[in-house]
Formats: structure tokens, C-alpha cells, sequence
């Protein structure tokens, strides 16, 4: 059955010019990309995103990390990839979550790295679960941004003013 999982290029990843490489690591997955955009991470979205992280001590330095408060980088790139067993596929490229413990080959055992005050800085986040996956493509994608959807939608009247070109 097909899956989605949600992938962010850290900002640490796109100050290390690593976008190129970590994309090509992620398509030996041979999964579809189903949405792609930057994103300028404010600090409701992060912490929405971290929200089972906020008992730890870290977690500040957790939303100025993804914000890009630590890297002056303050953008990230984040994509939905799509096909079977999408989530399992792309944790493991992606490595441990801690980079000193991940495999050396994996995405963060490559280019991660622990802090002096014991923060991960992994590159990439990845979601964990089916359930997480949901909740996290959910947070940071509309409905149709999804070339491929896989979770119901419904449609809402609404009277709004959006951009168009002049
Ligand atoms: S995971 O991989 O999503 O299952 O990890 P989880 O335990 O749910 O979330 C941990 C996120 O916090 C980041 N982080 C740390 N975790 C543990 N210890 C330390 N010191 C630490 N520093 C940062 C970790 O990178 C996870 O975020 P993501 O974005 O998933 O990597």
C-alpha cells in the first residue's frame, strides 16, 4: 500500500550545499516525490512540529535548529515522498537519529553532527510513523500541494484574496 512520509533538509543541509547530494540518496528509494517547497520555519510551525519534544531541555535550541536561528540559514526544504513502504524506505537512508550512532554510509551518519551542548544536528528529519507521517504532512502541506494524495479531502467555501500575477 502506498505511503507518504514527510522529509525537511535542515537548515544545517542547505548551508552545507547539501541538497544535491541527499536528494540523490533519497531517489535510490525509487519513491515519487509528491510535493516540494522552501520554507521560512517560524516558531509556532516548529514547535507544532516538535510538539512530543517539549519536555526536554532542548527544546528551544530544537525550534531555533529548524528555524535556522543556529546556521543563519532560516529556510527549509521540505518534501513528501510517495510509494510503498515509503516511511521504513527513507528512515533508513536517512540514518539514526543520532549521528553518532547512525551508519557511517546513512545521510546523517555522513554529514550530521552532535554539538558541544548535545544538540543532533542531523541534516534531515524524517517522519517516524504512519501516524506521524499524517499529522506532519498535515502541519506543513495544504491539500493541494500534493501531486499524489492519499488522505481524504473535503472541500470549503471561502471567500478569500490571494496573489496572482500582474
Ligand atoms: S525520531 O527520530 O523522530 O523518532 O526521534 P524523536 O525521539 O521522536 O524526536 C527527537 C527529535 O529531537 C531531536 N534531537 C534530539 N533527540 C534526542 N536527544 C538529543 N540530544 C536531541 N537533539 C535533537 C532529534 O533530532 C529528533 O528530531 P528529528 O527532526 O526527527 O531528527
Amino acid at each position: 500500500m502506498a505511503e507518504q512520509t514527510l522529509v525537511l533538509i535542515k537548515p544545517d543541509g542547505l548551508k552545507k550545499s547539501l541538497t544535491g547530494n541527499i536528494l540523490t540518496r533519497l531517489s535510490e528509494t525509487k519513491l515519487e516525490i509528491a510535493a516540494a517547497k522552501a520554507v521560512c520555519v517560524t516558531r509556532e510551525l516548529a514547535g507544532e512540529h516538535y510538539r512530543h519534544m517539549k519536555d526536554k531541555p532542548f527544546f528551544n535550541e530544537l525550534l531555533d535548529y529548524l528555524m535556522g536561528n543556529l546556521h543563519n540559514r532560516k529556510k527549509v526544504l521540505a518534501l513528501v515522498y510517495h510509494g510503498d513502504n515509503a516511511i521504513k524506505l527513507v528512515r533508513d537512508i536517512c540514518g539514526d537519529t543520532n549521528p553518532e550512532s547512525a551508519d557511517p554510509t546513512s545521510i546523517r551518519g555522513s554529514y550530521g553532527r552532535i554539538t558541544t551542548k548535545g544538540l543532533f544536528e542531523n541534516i534531515i528529519h524524517a517522519s517516524s510513523s504512519p501516524e506521524e507521517a499524517e499529522r506532519e504532512i498535515k502541519l506543513w502541506f495544504k491539500p493541494e500541494e500534493l501531486v499524489y494524495r492519499i488522505y481524504p479531502v473535503e472541500t470549503e467555501e471561502k471567500v478569500t484574496q490571494t496573489l496572482v500575477w500582474a
